[in-house]
This record gives C-alpha cells, structure tokens and sequence, in this order.
C-alpha cells in the first residue's frame, strides 16, 4: 500500500508546492516509483504546474476535479465526483517522466471548505467529513508507492482529511522568524489529531528552503532548527534560486528531471530528500 505524505506549513509561500511536485517527479523519474500527488490547496498550484492552466480549466468546468468529490460528501443524493475521469494520468512538464498521476484541485474548494467545517464529525457519522478522501482513494491506493498530498497553508477539514491518511508529513520552511514560527504548533495539533483519531503520523522533518547564504539570520535559524529536538530537519537545503521560480512555468518543456532543476544543485537536493524519505520506508 502507498506511503502517503502530505506537506505542510501555515505559513503561505514557503514552498510547500515546489517541494511537493520536485519530490514527486524525482520519486518517479530517478526512483523509478510510482506516485500520486493529490492537490487539496483550492490555489491549485501543483495542478497547474503539473497539467497547465489550460487543461485544469477544461477539467474544472467538467467538474473533474476533488471539488466534485467534496460537493459530493456535501449532497450525497447526487453523485459528481467520477474518479477515473478525475485522475490524470502521466503529468509533468518533463516529456521523459512516466508514473507521476494526479489528483487536480479547484478553486471551487474554498466555498465548500467553509459549508464542511458545520458538517458533523466523529467516528458515528457514516459521512464524516474527515474521511472523505480516504474513502474515495480507496480504490487506487495499491497502484502506487507514494501518494504525495499539497496542503493548504491551514489546518482546516480539508487538510485533515489529507492528514487522515497520512503516514508521515514534511514541513516545508524559509529559515526566518515567521516561516517557522508555527511549526511547534503544526506538530503538537497534528499529534492531538492522531492521537484523536487513533493513528500514527510521523513528523519527518523540516525542508529548509529558499535559504540564502548570504543571509546571517537564515543561517542563525538554520543553525537552531539543527539544534532543536523536534522535528529533525532533513539534509537537503534548497537555495533561493531563479530556476526554481522558472520550474513552475508549465509551458517550459524539459526532456528530463535533471534538465529541469539542475542548476544551483537543486537536482542533487531533491535527490538527496528522495533518498531520505525512501530509506526512512523501505529501509
Ligand atoms: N528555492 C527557491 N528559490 C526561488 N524561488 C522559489 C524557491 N522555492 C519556491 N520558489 C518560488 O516561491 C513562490 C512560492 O512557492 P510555492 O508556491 O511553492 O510556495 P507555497 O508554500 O506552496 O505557497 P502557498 O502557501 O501559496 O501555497 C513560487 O513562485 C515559487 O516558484
Ligand atoms: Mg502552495
């Protein structure tokens, strides 16, 4: 059954999506896995970096994305959500990469986040509003290895329900004071929510990114992320770079995974969280 790992941060662009989606097409183009990335932020920006705006525009006015599926929880009497036309199969802007799917997200999501919050929740509801993506995975989550979830940057419904099905989560942080304020707070409500919910979700580790060298307070803070307890900060370190920002433009092509984050080493960064994360489950 798949690893499933969402990323999280209530801080906004920290670079919670450019980690998922790197992290996703390095497990599928270098690791040979096969991954699905679920996109549960209703910005939609891992769906566009993984299909365009094109494309996600003609899906959403077909109602293929998971806000059917949550609209769908909402009105159980009228079935929207269609998973196989939903799921889109063999994404990314780089022409070599096989085995990265996708779950697009919506705009739409917004509205219905708030409509969920009033639905009653605990484990005697049959339509908990916790569990409706676990539901709905349901009949996929033994086709792959890794299903990779792109967070919102708050902990509503919507994020728990990617947290319910989560084995482990990474924290994507800038080192400065407010990008990492919240992450004490991140980790004891998530261990409250599992603790609630009587499962385990590991906190993996904090990704450091946008680091930039030169800068004597990220390198204070990165020094005392090494330093604190919980949680561990993985080796990879992602430097502020152009490239970064250019990866996601989907109408760049590339031909493989390395052409398209190479430079200033970022290739070897999201090999490195790669291996990291793989070791960590498959030992
Ligand atoms: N290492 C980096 N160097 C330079 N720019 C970066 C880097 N990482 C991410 N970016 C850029 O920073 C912006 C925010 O990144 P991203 O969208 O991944 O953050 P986010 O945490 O998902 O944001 P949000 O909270 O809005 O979902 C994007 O324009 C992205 O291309
Ligand atoms: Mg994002």
């Amino acid at each position: 059954m798949a690893i499933v790992i969402p990323t999280i941060n209530l801080k906004g662009g920290v670079a919670k999506t450019t980690t998922t989606v790197g992290l996703a097409e390095v497990l599928a183009a270098e690791f040979k896995k096969k991954v699905l990335l679920i996109d549960l932020d209703p910005q939609t920006s891992a769906t566009t970096m993984l299909i365009g705006d094109r494309r996600w525009k003609e899906l959403n006015k077909n109602g293929y994305t998971l806000a059917a599926l949550f609209e769908e929880a909402l009105d159980p009497d009228e079935s929207k959500f269609i998973l196989d036309k939903t799921l889109q199969k063999n994404v990314s802007n780089i022409s070599s990469l096989r085995n990265l799917d996708l779950l697009p997200s919506s705009l739409d999501l917004i509205n219905i986040q708030d409509v969920l919050a009033k639905m009653p929740t605990g484990p005697f509801y049959s339509d908990n509003p916790i569990e409706i993506l676990k539901k709905a995975i349901r009949p996929i989550k033994y086709n792959y290895d890794y299903i990779l979830i792109d967070c919102p940057p708050n902990m509503g419904i919507i994020t728990l329900n990617g947290l319910r099905i989560a084995n482990g989560y990474i924290i994507p942080a800038i080192p400065d004071v407010l990008s990492t304020y919240g992450i004490p707070y991140i980790v004891d409500r998530i261990e409250e929510f599992s603790n609630n919910m009587d499962i385990k979700i590991e906190a993996l580790g904090i990704v450091v990114t946008k680091f930039k060298e030169d800068s004597k307070v990220h390198k204070d803070i990165l020094g005392k992320l090494k330093k604190g307890m919980i949680p561990h900060v993985f080796k990879s370190i992602f430097k502020e770079s152009n490239q970064i920002a250019k990866a996601a433009d989907y109408s760049q092509q590339y031909s493989t995974f390395k052409e398209k984050w190479e430079e200033d080493g970022q290739y070897n960064a999201f090999c490195n969280l790669a291996k990291d994360i793989i070791e960590r489950y498959e030992g």
